[in-house]
C-alpha cells in the first residue's frame, strides 16, 4: 500500500503569486491596464503563456507573434528579479512540518507545478533535497486542470495514482488531482477549492495524526 505525496509550489510551498502579480503588473502599465490582486487570483496555477493571452485579452490588447515572445520574456526576467532575492524565510507555515514528516518514514515525494522556474525556487528556499522527482513546467505539453502533471509525478515516484495525495491552492489544481484520481487538499480558502478531499487554510492546521491516517503508517 505504497502512497506518495505531491506538492504543487506556488501558493503551497512559497507565497510567489505576489511576485508573479508585481511583474504582470510593471507590463499591464505597459498596456495601460490596471491589473488588480483579483486579476491575478485568475493567474494561479496557469501556465506563463496562457497568462499572457488572458492579459491581453482583459487589457483589449493583441500582439504579433514577435511582441508575445518578447513580453513573455520581460515578465519572467521582472520575476526572476524577485526570486533571485528569495530564501528560506518564505517557505510557508509548517511546510516543513510536513515533509520531514514523509522523510522520515520513507515517504516518496515529488513536486508538480505549472512553473518553469521551479527548481531555482526550490533551491534559493533550500528545500530542493526533499524531493524524490519535480515535474514542471519544463516537463509538461498540457495545462492543469489535465492531470498530466500530477501523473508524471505518480509514475516517476512509482506510485499508483490513486495512491496519491496532492496539495494544491488552485482551482486548476485540485480539479487536474480529481481527474488523476488522486486524493487531493486543498490549502486556502475552502469556499474557493469546494471540490477538494480535504480542505485546510495552511500547514498549521494539518496535524501529524491526519498525515499518519494519509499515509497509512
Ligand atoms: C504557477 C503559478 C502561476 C504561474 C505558473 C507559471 O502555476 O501559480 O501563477 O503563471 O506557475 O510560472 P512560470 O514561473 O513558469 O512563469
Ligand atoms: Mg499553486
Amino acid at each position: 500500500h505504497k502512497v506518495g505525496f505531491i506538492f504543487d509550489l506556488d501558493g503551497v510551498i512559497v507565497d510567489t503569486a505576489k511576485y508573479h502579480y508585481l511583474a504582470w503588473k510593471k507590463l499591464a502599465e505597459e498596456l495601460n491596464f490596471d491589473f488588480t490582486k483579483e486579476h491575478n487570483e485568475l493567474f494561479k496555477g496557469v501556465s506563463r503563456k496562457r497568462c499572457l493571452d488572458i492579459l491581453l485579452n482583459l487589457a483589449d490588447a493583441t500582439a504579433t507573434e514577435e511582441q508575445f515572445d518578447i513580453w513573455m520574456v520581460e515578465k519572467n526576467r521582472d520575476y526572476l528579479a524577485y526570486i533571485e532575492k528569495m530564501d528560506a524565510s518564505e517557505i510557508l507555515p509548517d511546510v516543513p512540518k510536513v515533509l520531514d514528516f514523509l522523510k522520515k518514514n520513507n515517504i516518496p515525494i515529488a513536486l508538480g507545478s505549472a512553473s518553469k522556474n521551479a527548481q531555482p525556487i526550490l533551491e534559493k528556499v533550500n528545500l530542493l533535497s526533499y524531493f524524490d522527482t519535480i515535474i514542471d513546467g519544463n516537463s509538461v505539453s498540457k495545462a492543469k486542470p489535465d492531470p498530466e502533471v500530477f501523473l508524471i509525478a505518480a509514475e516517476k515516484l512509482d506510485v499508483p495514482p490513486k495512491n496519491c495525495i496532492v496539495f494544491e491552492d488552485a482551482v486548476a489544481g485540485i480539479e487536474a488531482a480529481n481527474a488523476g484520481n488522486m486524493t487531493s487538499i486543498g490549502i486556502g480558502d475552502a469556499k474557493i477549492l469546494q471540490e477538494a478531499d480535504y480542505n485546510f487554510s495552511d500547514f498549521t492546521e494539518i496535524d501529524l495524526d491526519f498525515l499518519k491516517k494519509l499515509a497509512k503508517v
